[in-house]
């Protein structure tokens, strides 16, 4: 863009667009403020355009080419411990033929949700066959994860209701809490006392709504499993419907990859699944009793008022699915890597957190300069990993994880450059001259809420 060219309607108001001024003019005058106002400048947009400039940003960086275990990185290729193809199905020849089938028959897109126009004799035999995997009468495909969790959540839990959710469960769970008329209480991660106090208080009142406990079978940032026999036991003793979200655990665990709920015998009463992970697609599913898919099916709003999925998504996931099923081997090599990669990075004085049977290996760091700095040092040293920070996380940490296909050369290879980072002290380096370079009030510490 040219200098004297500027973008229409840029959130200070100040650009191309006629009225943009007089928007702001007019809300000063009327004494509120414009609404993008707290776009111009709040403390994460100043933090990230610092980090921007640093070279220091970890989020939306693009990526050339297909997610393997290895990547194109500005032309570079680099390890990939970066992405949830946990069982390495994204590039598989067999789940690209299915979806290039699917599009082939199908067409590129339903234009339509799926009460009306967007339901596909594919939706019907993909929810038969993920009701089977997950050991569930009947299962809903929704686009994405994200809204299955949404509009679950949503819709079920009715004014007077109540959803308890592990304070570590995934966003989309409290998304839809919040979307809910009814009411949302945390407990503590993993603590089924809290759960169970919890529990015991919202029953103590008479006239109170019905229950559902959420939880993740394995959560996504410390792949740390829930202790799911003692969670339903609470459920039980209160009354309350227990929603098990096993997006990082399908594929991975259980007998077949059905996840956690099947690998440890307990019953959930609702399960729900994501395509874009193992499944190695987009798109996401709820599965459990007839009659509760049947009143989503009517009354889910994140069902009803969105677009259905491309064909090409649910070809490629239900390849996925039944090779997931079908070949031991992959969770075999994914957990037996990340077991590679979690005791290689402890060796180094990595903070890996507690061994756990999943293909998520957590790399805790001491503050946002301090993941910046190391996510950098690593891509500069040819390896992919995310960054967290709060609030998606309560501690700034690296997020690791790895994929069926990746070699053991590569893991080492991965090893070896957290080795070096670490033999040359880079991270405390880093962020002491960084710490001089920032305005003190963006350094967040560790314990920021
Ligand atoms: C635990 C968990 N649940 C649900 C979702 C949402 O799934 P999707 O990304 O497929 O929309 C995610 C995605 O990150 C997740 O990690």
């Amino acid at each position: 863009m040219k200098p004297s060219q500027t973008k229409p309607g840029s959130a200070n108001g100040t650009g191309g667009h006629a009225n943009a001024n007089a928007v702001v003019a007019q809300a000063a005058a009327s004494g509120s403020p414009d609404i993008f106002a707290r776009c111009t400048r709040n403390p994460e947009i100043d933090l990230y355009r610092s980090a921007d400039q640093l070279g220091l940003n970890p989020f939306y960086r693009e990526i050339e080419g297909e997610i393997g275990p290895t990547v194109i990185y500005q032309g570079n290729e680099v390890v990939m411990l970066g992405s949830n193809n946990y069982l390495g199905l994204t590039t598989d020849p067999r789940v690209r033929k299915a979806a290039h089938e699917a599009l082939d028959h199908y067409g590129t897109g339903v234009t339509g949700s799926r009460l009306l126009n967007g339901t596909l004799s594919l939706h019907r035999e993909l929810e038969e066959f993920l009701a089977g995997w997950v050991e569930l009468p009947s299962a809903l495909v929704f686009t994405t994860g994200y809204t299955a969790n949404v509009g679950l959540v949503s819709t079920l839990v009715q004014s007077g209701d109540a959803v308890f959710c592990d304070s570590a469960a995934h966003a989309s769970l409290v998304d839809g809490a919040r979307l809910a008329a009814g009411t949302l209480r945390a407990f503590q991660h993993n603590r089924p006392n809290s759960l169970r106090h919890g529990l015991r208080s919202w029953r103590s009142e008479p006239g109170r709504g019905g229950v559902l406990v959420a939880v993740d079978g394995i959560y996504s940032m410390e792949g740390d499993w829930a202790p799911l026999p003692e969670v339903r036991a609470a459920c039980d003793d209160h009354g309350a419907r227990l929603l098990v979200d096993e997006a990082h655990a399908l594929g991975v665990v259980g007998p077949g990859g059905a996840g956690t709920a099947v690998a440890t015998g307990v019953r959930a009463d609702l399960v729900m699944g994501t395509f874009s992970k193992s499944l190695a697609s987009c798109g996401g599913f709820i599965a459990g009793p007839e009659d509760v898919i049947e009143y989503l099916r009517v009354s889910c709003r994140p069902l009803l008022f969105t677009a259905s999925n491309v064909p090409a998504s649910l070809g490629a996931a239900l390849a996925a699915a039944k090779i997931a099923q079908a070949e031991d081997w992959r969770r075999e090599a994914v957990l037996s890597l990340a077991h590679r990669l979690r005791s290689g990075l402890a060796e180094l004085g990595y903070e890996v957190g507690r061994p756990t049977t999943s293909s998520i290996v957590p790399v805790r760091v001491g503050d946002v300069l301090s993941a910046a700095v190391l996510w950098r040092a690593l891509l500069d040293g040819g390896v992919y990993t995310n960054c967290s920070i709060p609030p998606a996380v309560q501690r700034p940490m690296l997020r690791t994880s790895v994929m069926a296909t990746h070699t053991e050369a590569q893991i080492d290879r991965a090893l070896s450059v957290f080795e070096d980072i670490a033999r040359h002290g880079v991270v405390d380096a880093g962020r002491e001259r960084l710490v001089g370079l920032l305005e003190p009030e963006l350094e967040l510490d560790a314990t920021a809420p």
